[in-house]
Order: structure tokens, then C-alpha cells, then sequence
């Protein structure tokens, strides 16, 4: 083998051997750089006759040349497998969810404010709401409840430190928003009103903080009969059951007349409450014909419209529904309660 192919041998075999893009320039520099091997071996042509210069340039050239090659080859190889490298350890994970998943639930309150809304906007309802701080005339005046009467204290009242000589208190139900909504809107009338309530009262059945949802109707011909189809389609609807044994006991609120509560049918057989079977009754709400005395308090005209209103506690009918046994739980905020009561977002109605 001659020298020239001893040479070529050798540069090839390195420029192989490279194994980054730092180490092949290393090598080029090496071959073909000013005082290369290849190079220096250039430089000595003008020693040589004119035939063996001739004979050894090309020779040189074409080695020059092929080493170039090889040098280009490695060199496209090299950054190719950098480029590789770099994508895979680059790589984003495109099957990633974007999201975590959802891990809150919808409260059962908040679920079941869903549910009455859904339901009584179907029958033509529309939904007010009020502040929860008021003064005496919403809370009682207007509603009928005489000053010093016993029925002031039926309700276990927050008081609040005066304000500008006008009692303030945490409303006690929400037929505030009745006296509201018929202060600000002419008659025909048809709204549904979810709220918090407080009452000073704690046990199992009691919380200091609680939720109402109140039925106000105002129109001119608005009889009991309506009342009672309204509510006995409601309960039927939001119990989910068909045949929904109801009945309606007189009662007593200052603010209707008649007054009575509603009950649905159940069963507590063997310590298990069924609801729409058996011989038993549940208390579900309040309920009654707006009073006279009301309207005229409210600047509507009792000669001219009547109307019917109904309240009812929203953790009583949730509990009912969904078998939850006490109420101080709704507000104790612990997350397994939450898991285990609480509902997704995409749960239907
Ligand atoms: N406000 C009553 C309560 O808190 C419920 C009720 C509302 C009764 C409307 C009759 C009419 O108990």
C-alpha cells in the first residue's frame, strides 16, 4: 500500500472514529486544516520534478476530496443524531390531559336551588333574591306580624347593632323578598326566591344558617286550587315519584290566610324512609293565600289581586331526597362529606 493510501486509510479510520460535531472539526483541522496532514504533504509538490508533481497534486487533490466527503457524510450524520437526541429528550407528551381532572363537587344545596329553579321556571316562574340584612318592617312589619305579638319571637332572631335608629337583623325567612318584589313590581306576579335564612337555634334539625326557597303569586283570580296544583306538581316532580300521596293541614303564619302546611305520603317502615309509599306523612312546607293586609302593606290593592305564597327549607327537602341524616353536616365543610354527597357537574336534574 503506498504511502498516499496509508494516509487515507488512517483519516478515514478518525474521521469515523469522531464522535461529535467538536471532534470531527478537531480532525479536519488535523487533514486539511493550514498545517495539516494533507496540507503539509500539499506544500511539498514544488520540491518534486514537473511529472511527479503533476502525478503526486492529483493525487493529493483526490485525496482531499474524498476526505472532504467522508468529512461531510460524518458531519450530516453527526447533527442528525444530535437533532434525534434532542427531540427525544425534547418530547411533549401530547396524550397529557390538559386538565386535571375536576376534583370539587356541586353541594347539595346548590344542586337542589338547580333543581327548584329548573322546575318552577317550567311552570312560568322567575327567580328574585334580596339582601339577607334587614330591618324590621321587611322581616315582620310588612308581613303582618304586630308589633309586641308573640309571633316576633317564633322566629329566634339575629339582631344587629342599630343603624341610622332603624332595627337591623339577619332575616329570619325569606318572605322579606315577597314584600321586596311586591314594592317594585305590578301584579300579575309569579316568582320563586332561594335564600339563606338565620335563626338562633342548633341541633340535629337546626342550624343557625340555612336555606328557604319562597313561592310568591299575585294576580287577580289566583285561588287556592292553584296553590295546591303548583305545589303537589313540584313535589311530585322534584321527589320524582308519580303518584305522590299529598295533603294540606290548616295552619297558622301571619302573613297568609288561610295558612297551611303541606305533606307528602311516605313509609318509615323498618327505620327506612320511603317517600310516596306507605300510611305516614312528612311535613314538607309552608304555605297560604297572601293576606289582605299584606298586599295593602306592599301598595297593592287587596280588592283587586290575591295570590298565594309558600316557603320551605331547602337542607329538609335535600335531606329528604338524598338521604342525608343531619343537617349540622351541610356546613362542616368536610371534603369526604362533600365526595360522597356532592355531585359532578355534568349530573342531571
Ligand atoms: N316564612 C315561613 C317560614 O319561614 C314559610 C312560609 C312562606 C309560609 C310563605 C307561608 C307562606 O316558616
Amino acid at each position: 500500500m503506498s504511502n498516499l493510501e496509508l494516509l487515507k486509510k488512517e483519516l478515514v479510520e478518525t474521521v469515523r472514529a469522531a464522535n461529535d460535531i467538536p471532534a470531527l472539526e478537531e480532525v479536519r483541522v488535523t487533514a486539511l486544516g493550514k498545517k495539516g496532514k494533507v496540507t503539509s504533504l500539499m506544500q511539498t509538490l514544488g520540491c518534486l520534478s514537473p511529472e511527479q508533481r503533476k502525478e503526486m497534486g492529483q493525487a493529493l487533490n483526490k485525496l482531499k476530496d474524498e476526505i472532504t466527503a467522508e468529512i461531510e457524510a460524518k458531519s450530516l450524520l453527526l447533527k442528525k443524531a444530535a437533532l434525534d437526541e434532542r427531540l427525544e429528550k425534547e418530547k411533549i407528551d401530547v396524550t397529557l390531559s390538559p386538565r386535571p381532572s375536576p376534583k370539587g363537587t356541586i353541594h347539595p344545596i346548590s344542586k337542589t336551588v338547580e333543581e327548584l329553579v329548573a322546575i318552577f321556571a317550567d311552570m312560568g316562574f322567575s327567580v328574585a333574591e334580596g339582601p339577607d340584612i334587614e330591618d324590621d318592617f321587611h322581616n315582620f312589619t310588612a308581613l303582618n306580624f304586630p308589633e309586641g305579638h308573640p309571633a316576633r319571637q317564633m322566629h329566634d332572631t339575629f339582631y344587629l347593632p342599630e343603624a341610622a335608629g332603624k332595627t337591623r337583623l339577619l332575616r329570619t325567612h325569606t318572605s322579606t323578598v315577597q314584600v321586596h318584589v311586591m314594592q317594585m313590581q305590578k301584579p300579575p306576579i309569579r316568582v320563586i326566591i332561594p335564600g339563606r335564612t338565620y335563626r338562633s337555634d342548633y341541633d340535629m334539625t337546626h342550624t343557625p344558617m340555612f336555606h328557604q326557597l319562597e313561592g310568591l303569586v299575585i294576580d287577580k283570580t289566583t285561588h287556592m286550587g292553584h296553590l295546591k296544583g303548583c305545589l303537589i306538581e313540584f313535589c311530585r316532580r322534584f321527589f320524582e315519584v308519580d303518584e305522590l300521596p299529598t295533603r294540606f293541614r290548616p295552619s297558622f303564619f301571619p302573613f297568609t290566610e288561610p295558612s297551611a302546611e303541606m305533606d307528602i305520603g311516605c313509609s318509615r317502615a323498618g327505620g327506612e324512609l320511603k317517600i310516596g309509599e306507605g300510611k305516614d306523612w312528612l311535613e314538607i312546607l309552608g304555605c297560604g293565600m297572601v293576606h289582605p293586609n299584606v298586599l295593602k302593606n306592599c301598595g297593592i290593592d287587596p280588592d283587586e289581586y290575591q295570590g298565594f305564597a309558600f316557603g320551605m327549607g331547602l337542607e329538609r327537602i335535600a335531606m329528604l331526597k338524598y338521604g342525608i341524616p343531619d343537617l349540622r353536616t351541610f356546613f362542616e365543610s368536610d371534603v369526604r362529606w362533600l365526595k360522597h354527597y356532592g355531585f359532578g357537574p355534568m349530573e342531571g336534574a
